[in-house]
């Protein structure tokens, strides 16, 4: 997501301080940057897309005089990349800057009643809101942090924003609400931040600040207080001795770690999608003679899970294909009855986007699912919808899964509820299991990570795995192997279970390790059949199960658990977390490296 920092310095020019902390943030992945600074009771403002280096080129960053400035990396969710879209934003009278890092889901609303009062937005942001709801807040004639206090208690979503305003010009007003934010007390200064990374080569000294918090940077003071109430609450800061290298991933070994245990945030964003963007890709699915879902990958497993949902829910038959496959599976029977939906991380994939390609020039509809805004796929699909889950470094695909699995289930029910196939009672049931998901995710990440780890200990020499599961879970069993195989380097298969005894089951002998995907759903009865199948042969067996699921745990060697009374068609989402991180600590036990496995790249642009 956008990296914000902002500075307060005793003396001396605050633009270089924050073009150094700008490139410190880059590694977070962004497609415009911006800064602004407050001098002689003006504010200075540059801005543009681009990466930091060529904005510099043209604008100089260094050079905006001023002791007192704010930057910001922008990671495109609503508005496309654009010099306009870039933060900060500012209010009609130029007073007031904002940068932000989150997702405001009731900015349409907001704009338009302020727009009625009479405010001229100037970007598609769903940011630009806040300027002007805090210029709002200032004409009442409160002071700076009471009107930035006031005005974020009407945002819905998350949000870290950092604020300036040539009406108090020796403060930063700094707000948080799930997003980010921690503060920097330092010799010089004082800072502000997304993430530590940003301010460590200029102190180590940082103050956390909690959901629900907001704070007020003067000179060399901060004053943290309560949104809800403005009651002021006492906070030390804290040393911290990681290196820059340990910051940049929290605190974690890895960027693929720290991407897992990113997912219950992810799932909450991807629940605050904009109604509208899925209704109109739901009108497109509903109308179309032939859906394809075409992805490669980790996407194209989401696109497998996505039939099943589509299927199950809205009683919609859709076709998962890979893309590099498409045109030859596919491509003779494409015409202007058909809908594709490209299911792309980047955006940027050759083979997917040459799939769009062929289906366009056949005016097919294309519809994109992407985590890159102003990627080709946004450019060349009649619509779109954003997975809202931040840049991913990791090589291997996690949180985007789960983010993608979740916009798909999102649309699924949108078809659902227009096809009236299945009853309301049904559709309301799914909504309300979708919105516990990213408590469910948590859950699981909290409680079960030691287990995994030690399984990876116990496994880690395992020369071949098998993957297993039947109905939906099967490209929960195809999405985990890809995981293992593509990290830990183990070659491993995956089957829908059904499949198993058509040939691989000739591979088992004692000792050979199995997992089984499980949830107590339609394919239960079945899949304990297969379970007792490879057992009978001698696997080990690793069952991934619902909590209380006795009768299996009694059968198999090793089990993780998995919170229960979840539907069928959301199950993926949960079950692969413990074999993301399963794969992750095999991939460390097998001294590889999971960030960057060898051979790969994170996205493939050449066919
Ligand atoms: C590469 C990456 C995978 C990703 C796939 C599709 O193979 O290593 O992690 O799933 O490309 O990428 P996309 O950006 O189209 O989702």
């Amino acid at each position: 997501m956008c990296g914000i920092f902002g500075c307060i310095l005793k003396n001396g020019v605050a633009a270089p301080i924050v073009h150094a902390a700008l490139k410190r943030l880059e590694y977070r992945g962004y497609d415009s940057v911006g800064e602004a600074a407050i001098y002689k009771n003006k504010l200075f403002i540059k801005k543009d897309q681009g990466k930091i280096d060529d904005v510099h080129a043209v604008h100089n960053l260094a050079n905006i005089p001023g002791r007192i400035a704010l930057g910001h990396t922008r990671w495109a969710t609503h508005g496309a990349p654009s010099q306009v879209n870039a933060h900060p934003h500012m209010d009609c009278h130029k007073q007031i800057a904002v940068v932000h890092n989150g997702i405001i889901e009731n900015f349409a609303e907001i704009q338009r009643e302020l727009e009625e009062l009479g405010h001229v937005f100037r970007s598609k942001t769903d940011t630009e809101v806040i300027p002007h709801l805090i210029e709002e807040e200032l004409k009442d004639g409160l002071p700076l942090s009471e009107a930035v206090r006031e005005a974020v208690k009407r945002l819905e979503g998350s949000y870290a924003v950092a604020i300036i305003s040539v009406r108090e010009p020796n403060k930063i007003v700094c707000a948080r609400k799930e997003s980010p934010l921690v503060a920097g007390v330092g010799e010089h200064g004082i800072y502000c931040a997304s993430d530590i990374p940003a301010f460590l080569p200029l102190t180590n000294k940082a103050v956390i600040i909690e959901d629900g918090e907001i704070v007020v940077l003067a000179d060399d003071r901060y004053e943290i207080r309560r949104i809800s109430d403005g009651n002021p609450v006492l906070r030390e800061p804290e040393v911290i001795d990681w290196t820059p290298e340990m910051a940049e991933k929290q605190g974690y070994p890895h960027f693929m770690l720290k991407e897992i245990h990113e997912q219950p945030l992810c799932l909450r964003n991807t629940l605050r999608l904009q109604e509208q963007y899925l209704d109109l890709m739901a009108t497109f699915l509903e109308r179309a003679t032939e859906v394809y879902f075409v992805a490669a990958g980790t996407s194209y497993h989401a696109c497998l899970a996505a039939s099943y949902m589509f299927s199950k829910v809205a009683l919609l038959a859709t076709h998962p294909v890979i893309a590099s496959e498409f045109i030859e599976q596919h491509g003779k029977a494409v015409n202007i009855d058909s809908t594709i939906l490209a299911v792309s991380q980047s955006g940027e994939t050759a083979d997917t986007l040459a799939a769009v390609e062929w289906a366009r020039q056949r005016a097919a509809t294309i519809l994109g699912l992407t985590n890159v805004v102003g990627s080709t796929l946004t450019r060349v699909a009649r619509a779109y919808v954003c997975q809202q889950s931040g840049p991913e470094i990791g090589v291997a695909a996690t949180k985007t899964f789960t983010s993608q699995l979740s916009v798909l289930s999102q649309l699924a029910l949108n078809v659902a509820k227009r096809r009236g196939k299945i009853s309301h009672t049904q559709i309301e049931d799914l909504e309300e299991k979708l919105q516990q998901i990213p408590d469910i995710v948590a859950t699981i990440l909290e409680t079960q990570e030691a287990k995994i780890r030690q399984l990876a200990e116990k496994y880690k020499d395992k020369q071949c795995f098998f993957f297993l599961g039947r109905g939906i879970s099967s490209a929960t069993a195809l999405e985990s192997r890809l995981k293992l195989l593509e990290i830990a380097y183990v070659p491993s298969i995956a089957y829908p279970a059904g499949e198993s005894k058509h040939g691989p089951i000739s591979l088992i002998e004692p000792g050979f390790p199995v997992v089984f995907i499980c949830p107590k759903d339609e394919t239960r009865k079945t899949i304990m059949g297969n379970i007792m199948e490879m057992k009978a042969r001698g696997a080990s067996i690793i069952a991934i199960l619902e909590e209380g699921d006795e009768e299996t745990k009694k059968i198999v060697d090793d089990y993780i658990e998995i919170p229960t009374g979840f539907p069928e068609v959301l199950s993926p989402i949960p079950y692969v977390i413990p074999l993301q991180l399963f794969a992750y600590y095999m991939s460390v036990e097998r001294n590889c490296d999971p960030d960057m496995p060898r051979n790969l790249a994170k996205s493939v642009t050449v066919k």
